[in-house]
Formats: C-alpha cells, structure tokens, sequence
C-alpha cells in the first residue's frame, strides 16, 4: 500500500481547534506579571500618598453590586449601561453586575452607612478592577483599574479646585506629562436649556452627522459635542457653547474654580467640547489628557461634580458632591512608553550564598535571622554550584554577598564580597549582623561621583589591579575551599583559572 504523507503544515480549522483549546484570558483582559508591577506598585503608592496628604480614607467597595446601583447611579442612557456593562442574573434571581466604575458604589456605601452623620465632606478613595464591555483597542480594556478619589456632602467651588488639583499631583508626581481640560455643564435647569438649542442646531446639520450621533441626538446630545468623527468635530466649531447659557449660580462656581486653579499655578484649559459619558455630572466637570494627546482620545483620568446623584440614588436631598477616577492602565502605559524610571519593588542588598550541606543548613537559620533583623536579602538554597548562586546574586543587583563555607564554618567566620569593587573579606560570623549593618550605612553614605570616576580609564585599570591584588593576597595560603571559592567567582573566573577550582 502506497504510503499517505502527512500533511505536516497545520490545517487552519486544526488551529481553530486548537486555540479553542487553550486557555487563556478573556478578551480585553490580560495579566499583570511580577515584571510589570512596579509601574503599578508606583501608581498606587502616589495615589494613596496624595490621598494621605488630602485626608481621603480609602474606601473597598464590592465588585460585585445591584445592576440598579449603575442603572441609577450611571444612566440608564449612557453607553456604560446601555452596553458596555458585565450583567448578569445569578442563581439566586438577583440582577448583578461587575462595577463599571465606583462612583456609584461609592455613593451606595455613604448612603447605606449613614456617613452623612460624619463631619462632612466625607472624603473617600479607592484603587481597584473595574469593568467594562468596550471593543477592545489601544488603551480600552475590559477590565480596567482606576483609583479614585470622592468627597460628598460639600458645594464649595474649592473642594473642586482642589480634587483637580490632586489628580493633577498624582500624574506629576509620576512623570506623566498631561493637560487639564475643564468645563462646566451647569446645574439641571440650565442644562435642560442648553440640550434645546444643541439639538435645535444639530438637527438644522443632520446630514452632516454620524450615524451614531444621529442616534445619539434626541438622547444625549452633548456626547456629539465630543464626538472624535471628522464632520461631527467640524460641526461643533458653531455649535451654542454651554459657558453661555450657565445661571448666574452655576457661572459663579465656575469662575471661583478657575480662580483658584490660578492661584495654584495650575494650568488648564476651558474647553467646551469635553462633556463626560457619565449622567451625574453637573456643573464642573474636567479631564486630564496626556501631554501628547491633542483630541484626548484616550483620556487618562476625569471626574467632576455630581450634585444630584446621593438624591437620586435614595439618599438626603442638598448632599453635593465632587470626584475623580484616575486610569491606571493608561498611567502606566504612558510611564513606560516615556521610559519612566520606577524603583524596582524588591531590591535586595546582601545575597547569601552557601557551599555545601551543613553550609546551606546554616545559612537558612541565618537568612531567617537576618530577614528578621530588617535586612533585605536574596538567596537561592535550592541550587548548590556557587558560581550558579554567584550569577544570582550578580543579577539581583545586590552590594554584598556573604558566603559561607566547610572553611568558615570551622573557623566561625563568613566571607563578604563587596559586589561593586570585588573587595572581600573575612568577618566574624557571631557579629555579621552589626558588621552589615556599617557596611550598609557606609555604601549608602557613598557619594555618586564615585562609582561614575570609576568608570574612567585610569580607574578601571587601577580598581582592577587592586581587585585582583586583594584576591590573591586572599587565595595565596588559604584552603581549597576558598581558593574554590574565589575561583567560581563568575567574573573572576578567569583571572583564577590557574588555580584549578573543582566544580560544585
Ligand atoms: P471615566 O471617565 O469613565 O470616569 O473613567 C475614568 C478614567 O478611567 C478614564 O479617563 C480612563 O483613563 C480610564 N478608563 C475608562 N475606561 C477605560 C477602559 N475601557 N480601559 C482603560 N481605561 C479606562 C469615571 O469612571 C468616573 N467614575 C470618574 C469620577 C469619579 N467622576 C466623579 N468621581
């Protein structure tokens, strides 16, 4: 019988199967490994400092809520409800949904809890997952983090100067070059007059729009006022402007705010066009878009003054508020596109190696001990070959490294290598922890310039010679063990090989 070759290409409906097959993250969602974190490490601890400097109390609210505690809170005809939210009926009949945002909650929790019997403003923030149901694109994810900050039952203009203010804190603080973009919509009744004529004036250009802003007009029409389409953002240029159907109130409080952003320093820009997805907003309403980002298509934070919202989802009437959410995925993306230099999260300064069993016994006490002392220190007992730790503890970055062997065991010392300069010395084992501790100090009290003059021709030449001199000095006489020691010393491998190491 003829012999069938194997098609070895993969067909495409066996690929389809095969992806089918593999798990992985849902669309739009995505890990954060360990790599990664320190972007986000960063962003948190700025956002909970500048919410320790400002006196905001962080807030955990559930995932999970009512589907209504959005329907209410949200709109019903925003596209964050209409579309874009993770609802479901669970087991038990209730209609849940994932949070799209923690406004809503946020307010939930002041209402639920009584916090309006506090000292007011309640002052609340929070970090954490939000989600969202949005085509997946650059910068859109369905799962997103944001952190936040809201403080309710409090009208004054200065509340709002001083929330744009901290927004604006975090993202300096960070790096993150951006603009503020601020504008107002007034209380209701001069936004219900404003809507009148914005719709009186699309509808005289409706073949102009698109189709989604056609839809959108009778609805929502100040979301065609930020429409990114080319003939929508044309028509705007004409549009009625908001600024000028503001009451004398709402006129007032806006000008207080850009008064005080003055005063601050703070630079910002009115622009009329920036309108917010969300329902509850009324009168100043802001968002900070990156520095390189002229149309803010992708926004990296907003909020806004939500006056109406405690009323309308059950709470006292009169209990103003004022907030903002900050878009942790787009920090961190701009931080790293702008290579943002972060500190790394876990950065050792000692390493602690070990040659041979009773060694590797002993040094898992002294690690345990040390690490409850307050020092930061790297290991790898699961591997043997020194030379293997020796590249561990190269990576990890660490000042010294302590190593210790059948030799110092006997003679109760340990050997510390200066990582930077491959200085090493014998020290007492009893007195390691006092011994680190000055040599931390030390290192740390370093100038700078040092390690940079080190860099000079001269100095290399002359570090080297002293290096390789204090090796010798120190291999010249000693036992095998540390001769080994020496010789497994990755970079100096070389400069030892006559010594003839055994392999560990
Ligand atoms: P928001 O404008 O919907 O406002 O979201 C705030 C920020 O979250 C956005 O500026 C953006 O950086 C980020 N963000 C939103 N959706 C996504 C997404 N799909 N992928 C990545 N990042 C996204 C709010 O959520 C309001 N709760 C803000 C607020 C607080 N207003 C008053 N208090």
């Amino acid at each position: 019988m003829p012999k069938i070759k194997k098609n070895k290409a993969e067909s495409k409906s066996e690929k389809k199967d095969r992806k089918s097959k593999e798990l992985s993250t849902v669309t739009g969602m995505r890990d954060i490994l360990p790599q990664d974190q320190k972007y986000w490490e960063a962003v948190r601890a700025t956002a909970q400092k500048v919410a320790n400097d400002y006196g905001y109390g962080r807030l955990d609210t559930p995932i999970l809520e009512q589907t209504d505690v959005f329907v209410r809170g949200v709109g019903k005809q925003t596209d964050i409800v209409e579309k874009e939210m993770f609802s479901f009926v669970d087991q038990g009949g209730d209609n849940l949904a994932l949070r799209p945002e923690a406004t809503a909650s946020a307010v939930r929790a002041y209402i639920q809890h009584g916090l309006l019997n506090q000292p007011q403003p309640v002052k609340l923030f929070y970090v954490g997952p939000m989600f969202r149901h949005e085509k997946p694109q650059a910068g859109r994810y369905r799962q997103l983090y944001q952190f936040g900050f809201e403080a309710i039952g409090e009208a004054s203009p200065a509340l709002d100067a001083q929330l744009i203010l901290m927004g604006w804190n975090c993202l300096n603080e960070l790096g993150v070059e951006a603009t503020i973009q601020i504008n107002s919509l007034g209380c209701h009744t001069c936004r219900e007059e404003y809507k009148k004529e914005l719709i009186k004036y699309f509808k005289s250009k409706g073949k102009l729009l698109c189709e989604g802003c056609k839809s959108r007009l009778a609805r929502n029409p100040l979301r065609v006022l930020d429409c990114k389409e080319e003939g929508c953002a044309s028509l705007r240029e004409d549009a009625p402007q908001i600024l000028d159907y503001l009451d004398e109130d709402c006129k007032k409080h806006f000008m207080k705010v850009v008064e005080y952003l003055d005063e601050l320093d703070v630079p910002y820009a009115v622009n009329p066009y920036v309108v917010r997805g969300l329902d509850y907003y009324s009168r100043t309403i802001f968002e900070y878009w990156s520095a390189d980002d002229a149309e803010g298509k992708v926004a990296l934070g907003g909020g806004g003054r939500y006056d109406d919202l405690v009323k309308i989802m059950g709470g006292r009437e009169n209990t103003p508020a004022c907030g903002l959410a900050m878009g942790m995925d787009r920090i961190v993306s701009k931080m790293r596109e702008k290579e943002i230099n972060v500190p790394e999260i876990y950065q050792p300064e000692i390493f602690l190696a070990q040659l041979g069993e009773v060694a590797k016994k002993k040094c898992f006490v002294l690690y345990e001990k040390m690490r409850r002392a307050g020092f930061s220190v790297a290991q790898a007992f699961y591997k043997d070959s020194l030379k293997a730790q020796l590249e561990s503890a190269n990576k990890a970055k660490v000042k010294f490294t302590l190593i210790l062997g059948q030799k110092e065991i006997g003679d109760g010392t340990i050997m510390v290598r200066e990582m930077e300069g491959g200085v090493q010395e014998v020290i007492d084992y009893n007195k390691v922890e006092s011994e680190m501790k000055k040599r931390l100090e030390k290192y740390s009290e370093l100038p700078a310039p040092i390690i940079i003059e080190a860099d000079t021709d001269a100095n290399i030449k002359a570090g080297k010679k002293n290096r390789k001199q204090s090796e010798l000095d120190f291999a010249a006489g000693e036992s095998d063990d540390e001769a080994r020691i020496i010789d497994d010393l990755p970079d100096l491998a070389e400069d030892f090989d006559h010594l003839g190491g055994d392999e560990f």
